[in-house]
């Protein structure tokens, strides 16, 4: 390695060098005249001292540092990392979308409002729901939105003493988590082993307080909740609602309607089904779709055809107002339209049917090494263990997940779902070739056996990465959260 393709890990104020720039402004728009004496600095800025190339250089070096889907396998269970076709970015880039102000009156924004009209339409056929709205900014925040409008029909009702949300122990953990922020009392219930629901176990804890069972379908260990009639029967019996954690309808798109199995309400994940990016790293989306009696209670306004074009409609006084400015992340919502618009009908089932065949073939081709938590068949995501030989070398899932690090791939997610015990939480998605599978069953394999021949060495990873093993105890006492 020659010393100027040396990776260079010093941070951009480190290479600073006095009295370097990389521009020197001779008319500095604002003189410091302009500037309220009171408001000036009293010190200079601590600011890095760089040529424009040492900077193009270091960020453009950063970047190459990140790990993302358009450089590798990226099989993070329950997140779904799938692939966003760059068609999408094209279509949420054209100037009517991109360049229409947000306070446009409904007759310049027609196109807008069609799209969003037309998205709702599919999206609730899919569903088999009678009405959505697509304000929420993410999955958690359309569980928020979900448990809000719950709210408003059971006050709706005079049923204000319903202030319990049943949620089982494999649910996905923004479900309590939102429970418990809404002000409602969360009421936890152990699944069955594979992360099923055992009926008469909920029904023990449903009764006149019961507002809402928040169920994870297909749950986080991947398994469809089979149940599910029952399930619904009786929490419609206790007069309480079913809300379906949609975030994994990738599993289910094309062949099952939540409808259908007597969901009342239920959220979906753009990122997750309809190839969008997660809103963590910037804008998202997510949907909240429910049956006719909860229409009324969601966010305004709502897009409706009125003659030959679409207008806004506010609805009767009963929503639950705004959770999120204008329509939500308008942008985020025209790459899921194109998303839907580039399959048919027949294809929405071959994504859940290759999401699902995916997930079971990495669980094959690895049974033999890591078992599976879950003796069936899973749905588009498996979660498998370290198998014995592994953990009686002293070896964790955590060693697992920095090998893959080394080879190439990013770790799964692990140590979730709670109820595994050194869960490897796998979802290749539905985008991803045999051929890649195959090389990540081979990296699995290959650990495998760096475990059993050398384990120091697996307990020693990465290695190959610009940040080397952390002590993780270290950073959970004593973090160091600033530079
Ligand atoms: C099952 C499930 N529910 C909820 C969420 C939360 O969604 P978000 O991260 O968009 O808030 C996720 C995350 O992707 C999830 O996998």
């Amino acid at each position: 390695m020659t010393c100027a393709n040396k990776l260079d890990n010093r941070l951009s104020i480190e290479k600073s060098a006095a009295g370097r720039r990389g521009l020197f402004c001779k008319n500095p728009l604002r003189s410091q005249a302009a500037i309220p004496a009171g408001l000036r600095r009293k010190t200079a800025p601590r600011l890095p001292e760089l040529a424009e190339f040492d900077v193009v250089r270091h960020y453009t070096r950063l970047s190459q540092l990140n790990f993302s889907v358009d450089t590798h396998f990226y099989p993070l269970g329950s997140c779904t990392m799938k692939y966003n076709p760059r068609f999408n970015e094209e279509a949420a880039g054209l100037e009517g979308f991109a360049a229409l102000h947000p306070l446009a009156h409904d007759a310049c924004a027609q196109g807008t409002l069609e799209l969003i009209h037309d998205l709702s339409a599919r999206l609730t056929g899919l569903c088999g729901m009678d009405a959505i709205t697509l304000q929420p900014a993410a999955g958690a925040h359309s569980e928020f939105t979900g448990l809000l409008t719950a709210k408003a029909y059971f006050w709706d009702r005079g049923e204000k003493e319903r202030n319990e949300i049943v949620v089982p122990d494999s649910a996905h953990g923004t479900n309590p988590a939102t429970a418990s922020m809404m002000g409602f009392n969360t009421v936890n219930i152990a699944s069955e082993p594979d992360g099923r629901l055992n009926v008469e176990e909920l029904k023990k804890h449903l009764g006149p307080k019961t507002a809402v069972l928040m169920l994870t379908i297909p749950n986080t260990v991947g398994i469809f909740e089979s149940n599910i009639e029952a399930i619904a029967k009786a929490v419609h019996e206790a007069g309480a609602l079913l809300y379906m954690d949609g975030a994994n309808f990738n599993a289910l798109i094309g062949m099952v309607k939540p409808g259908d199995l007597g969901v009342d309400l239920m959220h979906l994940n753009f990122h997750k089904t309809f190839s969008t990016p997660h809103g963590g790293g910037g804008p998202g989306a997510g949907a909240i779709a429910c049956r006719r009696h909860l229409a009324p209670f969601l966010p305004v306004p709502m897009v409706k055809k009125e003659g030959p074009g679409y207008v806004t409609d506010f609805g009767d006084g009963r929503s639950v107002g705004k959770v999120k400015a204008f329509f939500g992340n308008t942008g985020v919502l025209v790459k899921a339209y194109a998303y839907m618009l580039a399959h048919s009908a027949a294809e929405f089932g071959e994504i859940a049917e290759c999401a699902i065949l995916n997930a079971n073939y990495v669980a094959a081709k690895l049974k033999d090494l890591y078992p599976s938590y879950s003796k069936e068949y899973c749905m588009h995501e498996c979660v498998l263990t370290p198998g014995h030989d592994l953990t009686d070398k002293g070896l964790k899932t955590l060693d697992v997940a920095k090998g893959l690090l080394d080879r190439g791939f990013h770790a799964p997610t692990i140590y979730f779902p709670l109820i595994v015990h050194e869960a490897i939480m796998v979802e290749p998605t539905e985008t991803e070739s045999k051929e890649t599978l195959d090389e990540f069953v081979a990296a699995m394999r290959d650990i495998h056996s760096q475990g059993l021949a050398d384990p120091q060495a697996l307990k020693d990873a990465p290695v190959t990465q610009p940040v080397k093993r952390l002590d993780e105890v270290q950073a959970a006492r004593q973090p160091n959260l600033r530079w």
